[in-house]
């Protein structure tokens, strides 16, 4: 199997090259934000649970997260591979998704992360504000705070995949399409 992490800030454009890894790599795309925005949706326990954090700018909790990364991975048990969108966020995350992964006789081959300035993360999340209608979009405090969480909580998953040499950093700035093509060149280097 072939899996990915996606790694970088919100607003970096983890959704935006996901989309267009999993057309062209065929992958299952496994991103938790789009997961818990459908529970929200659909008005689960779940989703109200999760609501509260995500409207905050908070990470949902480890174990809520986890829970539903392990059913999807259950409704999808013949995939070539995935491609992890916003998740890990923790180091207990990155954890569990080893152990998950280790359950099905498989690990992750590769993290690119994307790297952008703070000020393009904000502009680009503003703008973006204006149609997505994401509860989390809406107030400009609310996205400072998601990224000073990424400082604090996700970062130092950064680290974690750097020690087991598997992280590669990647200029996220510039167009949707020079950004794919660096990704591409990473991961067809590793993909058979
Ligand atoms: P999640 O949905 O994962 O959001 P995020 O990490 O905050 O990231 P975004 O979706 O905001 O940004 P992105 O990197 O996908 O960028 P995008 O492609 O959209 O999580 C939301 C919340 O859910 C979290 O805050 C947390 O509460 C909770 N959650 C989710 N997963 C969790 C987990 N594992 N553990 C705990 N809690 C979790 O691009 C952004 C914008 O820029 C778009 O409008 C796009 O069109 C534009 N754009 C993209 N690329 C470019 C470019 N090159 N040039 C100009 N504009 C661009
Ligand atoms: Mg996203």
């Amino acid at each position: 199997m072939f899996n990915l992490v996606l790694f970088g800030p919100p607003g970096s454009g983890k959704g935006t090259q996901s989309d267009k890894i999993v057309e062209e790599y065929g992958l299952v795309h496994l991103s938790t934000g789009n997961l818990l925005r459908q529970e929200i949706k659909d008005k689960t326990p779940l989703g109200l649970e999760a609501k509260a954090f995500i409207d905050k700018g908070q990470l949902v909790p480890d174990e809520v997260v986890i829970g539903m990364v392990d059913s999807y991975f259950d409704a999808h048990k013949d995939a070539r591979g995935f491609l992890f969108d916003g998740f890990p966020r923790t180091i207990p995350q990155a954890k569990a998704l080893d152990n998950l992964l280790e359950l099905k006789k498989t690990a992750i081959t590769q993290v690119l992360m994307l790297e952008v300035d703070e000020e393009e993360l904000i502009k680009r999340l503003v703008h973006r504000g204006k149609t997505s209608g994401r509860s989390d979009d809406a107030d400009e405090n609310v996205q400072r705070k998601r990224q000073e969480v990424y400082r604090k909580e996700t970062l130092p998953v950064a680290e974690y995949y750097s020690r087991e040499k598997k992280l590669k950093q990647i200029n996220g700035m510039g167009t949707i399409g020079e950004i794919f093509e660096r990704l591409s060149a990473s991961i067809e280097k590793k993909i058979k």
